[in-house]
C-alpha cells in the first residue's frame, strides 16, 4: 500500500458493503489508513461491529458500522442517510456484499439447476445484482448534490465464463453488471460521478479459491484487488468511467481452465 500513501482520502467518506470479511474488510482498513471516514455495512451485525471496532481503535471517530441486508431498499436508503449525517458526504461506494448462491446458502452441488429451488436464484439476483443497484441508487442522490463521487460495482470472472450451478451469480456478475455500470456512468458523467466495475478472478479471501486456475499459476492476494479499488477511487483515475476491469491473472484468456 506504500505507493498509495500520496492518495490521501482525508475528509472523504467511503462506504463498503460486505464489510464483515474479505475484500470489503481489507478495503475498510486500507481506506481508513489513508485518512478516509469508512462506513462498514454488512448483514452480519456481530461480525461487522467487531471488525469496525478494531479499525476504530486506530482511527477514532472515523468508522461507522451499519447492519443492512442489501435486498432491503428502505434499509439501504437509511444507510446512505446515516453515512451522510455522520460524515457530511458520500464520496466512494464499494459494492462488495454477495457471493455464489450454492456456497452462500449451503446448497448441495448434487442439485442440478432445474432441481434447485427457485428461491435460491431469487436470493442470488437480489443480493448480487439488485443489492448493487439499490446502493448505487441511494448514494447517487448525495453524489449528484455534491457533484462528485465514485461508484465501484463488482462483477466476477464467473460472469464472463458462466457456471452450470451458480446461474444466478453468473447472471448477476456478467453483462447485467456491465449494463448497470455503463448506464450509471452515462448518467453520472454530467454530475461529476464516475462509475466502474471490477471483475475479479480467484481471490484468496478463502483458501478454496486457490483451486481456480489462472495462467499466472495462482489466485490473487486480496490486497491486489484493494489496490485497484484505491486507484480507481482516487483522482489518479479521474478520466476512467463506464468500464469493466477484469483482474483475473489472465484466466479469461486462458486456453486451459481445468
Ligand atoms: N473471492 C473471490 O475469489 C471473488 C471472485 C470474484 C468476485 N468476488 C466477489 O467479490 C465480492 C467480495 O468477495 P469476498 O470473497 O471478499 O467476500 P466474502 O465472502 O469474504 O464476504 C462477503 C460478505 O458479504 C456479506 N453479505 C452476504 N449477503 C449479504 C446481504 N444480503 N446483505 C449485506 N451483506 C451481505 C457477508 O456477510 C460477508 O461478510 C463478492 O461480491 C464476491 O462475489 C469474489
Amino acid at each position: 500500500m506504500e505507493i498509495f500513501m500520496e492518495m490521501n482520502f482525508t475528509g472523504k467518506t467511503v462506504m463498503m458493503t460486505g464489510a464483515a470479511s474479505g475484500m470489503a474488510l481489507l478495503s475498510a482498513q486500507n481506506f481508513a489508513d489513508l485518512g478516509a471516514n469508512v462506513v462498514m455495512i454488512d448483514i452480519n451485525e456481530t461480525a461487522v461491529r467487531e471488525k469496525a471496532a478494531e479499525i476504530e481503535a486506530a482511527h477514532p471517530g472515523h468508522v461507522l458500522a451499519l447492519t443492512c441486508d442489501v435486498r432491503d431498499y428502505a434499509r439501504v436508503e437509511a444507510c446512505a442517510k446515516a453515512a451522510y449525517d455522520a460524515f457530511g458526504s458520500i464520496d466512494v461506494m464499494l459494492n462488495l456484499a454477495g457471493g455464489a448462491e450454492y456456497r452462500m446458502l449451503n446448497v448441495s452441488y448434487e442439485l442440478d439447476f432445474p432441481d434447485c429451488p427457485i428461491d435460491v436464484f431469487d436470493w442470488s439476483i437480489d443480493v448480487n445484482l439488485k443489492g448493487q443497484l439499490y446502493f448505487d441508487h441511494a448514494v447517487m442522490k448525495y453524489m449528484r448534490d455534491q457533484k462528485s463521487g465514485v461508484v465501484i460495482n463488482i462483477g466476477s470472472i464467473t460472469g464472463q465464463e458462466g457456471c452450470d450451478h451458480n446461474v444466478g451469480y453468473s447472471t448477476a456478475k456478467s453483462g447485467a453488471m456491465n449494463g448497470l455500470t455503463k448506464s450509471l456512468a452515462l448518467y453520472g458523467a454530467q454530475h461529476g460521478i464516475r462509475v466502474v466495475c471490477v471483475s475479479p478472478g480467484p481471490v484468496l479471501t478463502r483458501p478454496g479459491m486457490a483451486g481456480m486456475k489462472t495462467p499466472m499459476g495462482r489466485a490473487a492476494d486480496p490486497q491486489e484487488l484493494v489496490d485497484a479499488f484505491i486507484f480507481l477511487a482516487s483522482d489518479h483515475s479521474g478520466f476512467t468511467t463506464g468500464i469493466n476491469i477484469l483482474i483475473d491473472g489472465g484466466r479469461d484468456i486462458a486456453r486451459d481452465k481445468t
